[in-house]
């Protein structure tokens, strides 16, 4: 938190992503995002044509994040429809905060950080590598792995994994 001439400013992040559903790879990197910043959103993207659609709905994905990061008091989750750089202005964040796995991610993360800096300037692109533990986790694994009838605990919170069951089952 800054303070300027009696003004403050919140110094206030934003973790965009799909979550379709929230892994324990994506709590990691919020984890340690709310960590450097006073104010932290998670802006979940509804994402409808992604993958044939998501397994969650939008409701079900907030759902799911705010229970496991209802230990982090400065996070809130919020939907998002528009372009990212736009909802970043909205919600008054000048950073966005990406996990980044294995060489993979890199390219499209690469691509993406370049468009959004090039849509508002203003906006940082800031990167958060992910531990080896969580390299090779994505939420289309976790839903495979789930809808094979594979144990999917430790990869992903524990309410997603009751989630997964119901919704599967
Ligand atoms: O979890 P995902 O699916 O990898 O997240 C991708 C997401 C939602 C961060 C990305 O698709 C996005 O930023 N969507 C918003 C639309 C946008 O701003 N597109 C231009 C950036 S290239």
């Amino acid at each position: 938190m800054l303070r300027e001439g009696g003004r403050v400013d919140v110094k206030r992040g934003i973790v965009p992503g799909t979550f379709d559903p929230v892994t324990s790879g994506h709590l990691d990197i919020i984890e340690r995002a709310a960590a450097l910043f006073d104010d932290l959103v998670v802006g979940v993207a509804l994402s409808p044509n992604k993958g044939g659609g998501p397994l969650f709905t939008p409701d079900e994905r907030v759902a799911l994040i705010e229970q496991a990061t209802s230990h982090l008091p400065n996070v809130s989750v919020r939907t998002f429809d528009t372009l990212l750089v736009s909802f970043a202005e909205e919600v008054g964040a000048s950073v966005i905060v990406k996990g980044l796995r294995a060489m993979t991610d890199f390219e499209r993360e690469f691509q993406m950080a370049a468009l959004n800096w090039r849509l508002d300037s203003k906006v940082e692109t800031m990167f958060i590598m992910a531990i080896p533990e969580y390299m090779y986790l994505s939420s289309s694994a976790v839903k495979e792995i789930a809808s094979h009838g594979g144990s999917v605990r430790g990869l992903v919170p524990d309410v997603v994994c009751d989630a997964l069951s119901r919704k599967l089952s």
